[in-house]
């Protein structure tokens, strides 16, 4: 659908408005936090691709930053879990 990106989030269908980041389509979503990190839950800290808060894995590709990485029609975003 023309204006707006659909991706799948941890399986389930999320969608977002076309050129937002991935962490844009998961704040859309209601998400605050994506990572499980040794300090806790990550989400977005920086928002500009300094901190590694944010890392997804994105089509089987992992430590992928959500800030930084647009959204694309038919991605598959999982969360990280780090111990
Ligand atoms: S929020 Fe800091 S790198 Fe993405």
């Amino acid at each position: 659908m023309s204006g707006e990106v659909g991706i799948i989030v941890d399986g389930e269908p999320v969608s977002g408005r076309d050129g937002q980041t991935i962490a844009g389509v998961l704040i859309g979503s209601g998400r605050i936090t994506w990572r499980t990190a040794q300090q806790g839950e990550r989400g977005v800290f920086c928002g500009i691709g300094v901190c590694h808060d944010c890392l997804v894995t994105v089509n089987g590709v992992e430590g992928v930053r959500a800030c930084r990485r647009r959204a694309v029609d038919g991605d598959r975003i999982e969360r990280e879990v780090r111990r």
